[in-house]
């Protein structure tokens, strides 16, 4: 089944076990160049680009999965199910719904909350709430611990919607779900990794708060976000 309608990849060894995924290709470029020696660009398709190098000696991948479900959910169902990649870690930035978790912190994500269809139209699954898989999120948490980064770890709302208008989404979704912070993809990572007997995690830097509407600077939001990718790089070898 390769290469797939969305990857263009004609060998599967091209990717790495291990694929980190920003929402932004561009990001993934800047990632590759940055972190990685010995980067070959493996998907160009839709300009949703995918680099593979080492990291200290091992073999990672880093491949844009775009904005919300629909599309983390093709490519990561793609990488998943045709490509032999076993392990996706999401590395994204999220809203925040609670003074715990202010601008600049890295969540390490237990669990999505999500009023999303996408499991139940994809595998009938109906919960709405899906865990990480332990060994990843451990893997987070116990890099974090090594490089000495404080993260909070918990369940965050996998969100279909950015501007939304309607309802009230503190006492709709947070209250009664305890999610701590707002994204658009975990969900249906965390879906399809399940359903296909893979791993999957994420960690998420807070970009802006829907508590105190502060500000981020371009500098500061970078700092914090290479903090989160030296955790997800450490976590994925
Ligand atoms: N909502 C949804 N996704 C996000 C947000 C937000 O406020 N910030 C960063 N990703």
């Amino acid at each position: 089944m390769i290469p797939t309608p969305h990857i263009e990849a004609k060998d599967a060894s091209v990717f790495a076990k291990t694929v980190l995924m920003p929402g932004d290709p561009l990001r993934a470029k800047y990632i590759a160049e940055t972190y990685l020696s010995d980067v070959v660009q493996v998907n160009g398709v839709r300009n949703m680009l995918g680099f593979t190098g080492n990291y200290k000696g091992k073999k990672v991948t880093i491949m844009g999965s775009g904005m919300g479900m629909p599309s983390i959910g093709i490519y990561s169902y793609e990488l998943f199910a045709f490509y032999g990649v076993e392990e996706i870690i999401r590395i994204g930035s999220c809203g925040s719904y609670s003074k715990d978790a202010s601008i600049y912190d890295v969540i390490i994500v237990s669990d999505a909350f999500s009023e999303s269809s996408f499991a139940a139209v994809a595998f009938g699954e109906t919960a709405p709430v899906i865990p990480s898989h332990p060994a990843v999120l451990l893997d987070l948490q116990e890099a974090a611990k090594r490089l000495g980064y404080p993260t909070i770890t918990g369940r965050i709302h996998s969100s279909d919607v950015f501007y939304r208008q309607h309802g009230n989404v503190f006492t709709d979704v947070v209250a009664p779900h305890h999610c701590l912070a707002v994204e658009m993809e975990s969900f249906a990572l965390f879906a399809n990794a399940r359903k296909l007997g893979k791993r999957a995690g994420c960690i998420l830097t807070v970009s802006d708060s829907l508590v105190t509407h502060e500000a981020t600077s371009a500098q500061e939001r970078q700092v914090s976000f290479n903090k989160m990718m030296e955790i997800a790089l450490e976590a994925a070898i």
